[in-house]
This record gives C-alpha cells, sequence and structure tokens, in this order.
C-alpha cells in the first residue's frame, strides 16, 4: 500500500469554537491508483489534501494516522516532511497561488521543480538543459509565450495561467502521488481536456497515483478508477467509479449524480439535493444527510450509520443494513 490513512479526524479552531471537519477517516491508496474525492462545497475535500501534505492552516490539527512509505507523515519532522513535499506528495492548491513562491519568478521556480527532479533521479543538472524542459512543459500546455511567463512573477499572470504554470510544477518534479485539488476550474474546455489527459498519460507512463479532487463528478468520471463521495468529513461511499456512477447506492450520491446537467434528460428541470450543504455549527443527530434524504427513518435520526460492505463497495448508510 502507497498510502494508509487510519482513524484520521481533523479539527479546526474557530472564534466560534472548535469543530472537526474530517471524522474517523479509513482509505488505502495503491500505486498507480487515481482516485477522486468528490462531494458539495464544504464536504471536506481540500482539507484532506491538506493534511496529507502536512499543510493545514494553523488553526488546524489531525488525529489518527497518515502512512506514506512506512512512516507517518502527522508524526515526522518537519525537515523530513519538507523533503517530502518536494519529491514525493505534490500537492496542486485550490488557490493554485498558494502552490507557487510569491518572491520567485515563474522561471526560477520551474527550473527548481526540475532540478529537483533531476537530483533525486541522478540525471544532469544542466541549467541550459532545465531550462529548456521547463519551457516546453509550459508550451505543452499552450503557453506558447513560455519566456515571457518564465520572468514574470506568480501575481503577474492570469488565474488559468497560473494553474498551468503549477500543473507545469507537477510534470517537472513527477511525485510519486499528486494531489490535485480542482486544477481545471480556472481553465477553458479544451486546455481542461488536456490537463486531463495529462493527467492520465502520467498515471500511465510513471504510475504516479492521484488524488483527483473535483465537485464535477463527470470529470471524476473520465478521469479515475476510484472513487470517494465526501459529506460532512465523512465517506458515504467508495468503491470502483464507473460501478458507483452506474448503480449508486447511496442517496447522497444518487443526489450528486442526479444534479449534473445531461442532454438525454427530457424534463428540462435539473434535480437538485433539498436543503443546503451542511455548516458544521448545524449538523443533525445520527447520519449527518438525514435532514436533507428522502429515504430518511427513525434510526437515521439516531444514530449514524457505520460505513458498510455492500456488494462491490462501502456505503455509510441504514438503507443497506
Ligand atoms: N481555516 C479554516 N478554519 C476553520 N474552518 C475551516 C477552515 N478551512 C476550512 N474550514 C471548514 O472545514 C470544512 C471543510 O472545508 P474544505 O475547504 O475542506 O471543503 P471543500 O470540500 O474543499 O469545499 P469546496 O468545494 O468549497 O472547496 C468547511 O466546513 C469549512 O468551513
Ligand atoms: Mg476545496
Amino acid at each position: 500500500m502507497l498510502l494508509t490513512i487510519r482513524n484520521l479526524s481533523v479539527f479546526y479552531n474557530t472564534v466560534v469554537g472548535k469543530f472537526k471537519v474530517i471524522e474517523d477517516m479509513n482509505l488505502d491508496l495503491e500505486e498507480g491508483d487515481i482516485i477522486s474525492l468528490v462531494g458539495e462545497s464544504a464536504s471536506g475535500k481540500s482539507t484532506l489534501g491538506q493534511v496529507l501534505t502536512r499543510m493545514l492552516p494553523g488553526t488546524g490539527s489531525a488525529e489518527g494516522e497518515v502512512i506514506f512509505d512506512g512512516k507517518d507523515v502527522l508524526k515526522i519532522s518537519e525537515n523530513r516532511m519538507t523533503e517530502i513535499r518536494g519529491t514525493s506528495i505534490f500537492m496542486i492548491f485550490q488557490n493554485p497561488l498558494n502552490s507557487l513562491n510569491p518572491v520567485k519568478t515563474v522561471g526560477f521556480q520551474l527550473i527548481e521543480a526540475a532540478r529537483i527532479r533531476r537530483e533525486r533521479d541522478h540525471l544532469s543538472t544542466d541549467e541550459a538543459e532545465m531550462r529548456k524542459e521547463a519551457e516546453e512543459s509550459l508550451i505543452s500546455l499552450r503557453l506558447p509565450d513560455a519566456d515571457s511567463i518564465m520572468r514574470r512573477y506568480p501575481h503577474e499572470l492570469s488565474g488559468g495561467q497560473v494553474q498551468r504554470v503549477v500543473i507545469c510544477m507537477a510534470l517537472l518534479l513527477k511525485p510519486k502521488i499528486l494531489i490535485a485539488d480542482e486544477p481545471t476550474t480556472a481553465l477553458d474546455v479544451t486546455i481542461q481536456a488536456q490537463v486531463i489527459n495529462l493527467l492520465r498519460t502520467l498515471n500511465k507512463e510513471m504510475k504516479m497515483t492521484i488524488i483527483f479532487i473535483t465537485h464535477d463528478i463527470g470529470l471524476a468520471y473520465v478521469l479515475s478508477n476510484n472513487l470517494v463521495v465526501l459529506y460532512s468529513g465523512r465517506i458515504m461511499e467508495s468503491g470502483n467509479t464507473e460501478s458507483i456512477i452506474k448503480k449508486p447506492l447511496h442517496p447522497y450520491t444518487s443526489g450528486l449524480i442526479g444534479s449534473i446537467p445531461n442532454s438525454s434528460k427530457t424534463s428540462g428541470k435539473l434535480f437538485s439535493i433539498k436543503g443546503s450543504p451542511p455548516s458544521y455549527l448545524s449538523l443533525p443527530d445520527g447520519c449527518k444527510f438525514s435532514n436533507r434524504c428522502q429515504f430518511v427513518f427513525e434510526r437515521c435520526m439516531q444514530e449514524e450509520p457505520k460505513l458498510l460492505d455492500v456488494q462491490d463497495r462501502k456505503v455509510k448508510c441504514w438503507l443497506y443494513e
């Protein structure tokens, strides 16, 4: 197993108190997996990505274990963690500017990424070669004026350009695990498709393991082999992507799939899950989805379901016990 998450809980300290936003999570990632994390806003997708790279904001804290390379990422030294972030687990943040250093030029940072990988793989660190590699990665992501982009600082780029520069960093670093948090939101659909294909190629050619965070179940479908559906910091359903999307079991997953625009639906009306995405200030007792679920019954409001083994997957729902 490449990454093992055991009994992971994450808390945030806020002015109104301390809240648990990831609850007792267990998850295994094998080398070469592409796993999508989907769920409505505030379900804990970014928080999960951040805790895996130990990049939670100062007000965040975690309990449990995240085992990578035989060591618990939550407990190793800051020096070792910096090394891991550079070479093994790289995160493209939802706000991609957070993945870049504001006071270094784009070129400096891309060349640094190339250098780190080349040193790791015992390859030449010839400056001209690395510069060429960085420029080519920009051009491959349709940033043809690579030379000008390399000379700029991150804040001198557009949102879509920053997003692509950070994807280039990932291409140059080639980490073992890439966590990509909504990496295509600022991109045009043609470039979006290209990025998805690129991720797929990285996965195929180098067995790069990818954690793809998205609110777009359609993108999860085309890219990932495994799917994790999050709600209020809990796994509601997980398993094979295709199988879940073809036949969702959890009412929440059905709701998410039902709200995708689909030209074959003739009613012209989009289904939407009733109520709003949850806030940790107002979670119901029992199943956290119970106040929005169309199949709710007595037990759901009293007792939180366990993550049950159902058919080919895991489902957190009393309908299946
Ligand atoms: N720095 C923080 N301090 C306090 N609470 C936070 C902080 N960051 C996130 N949260 C809370 O943690 C929960 C999970 O947030 P997170 O950003 O992980 O959600 P998400 O699934 O990535 O949402 P989105 O789709 O909007 O990006 C939310 O309730 C959010 O309000
Ligand atoms: Mg997020």
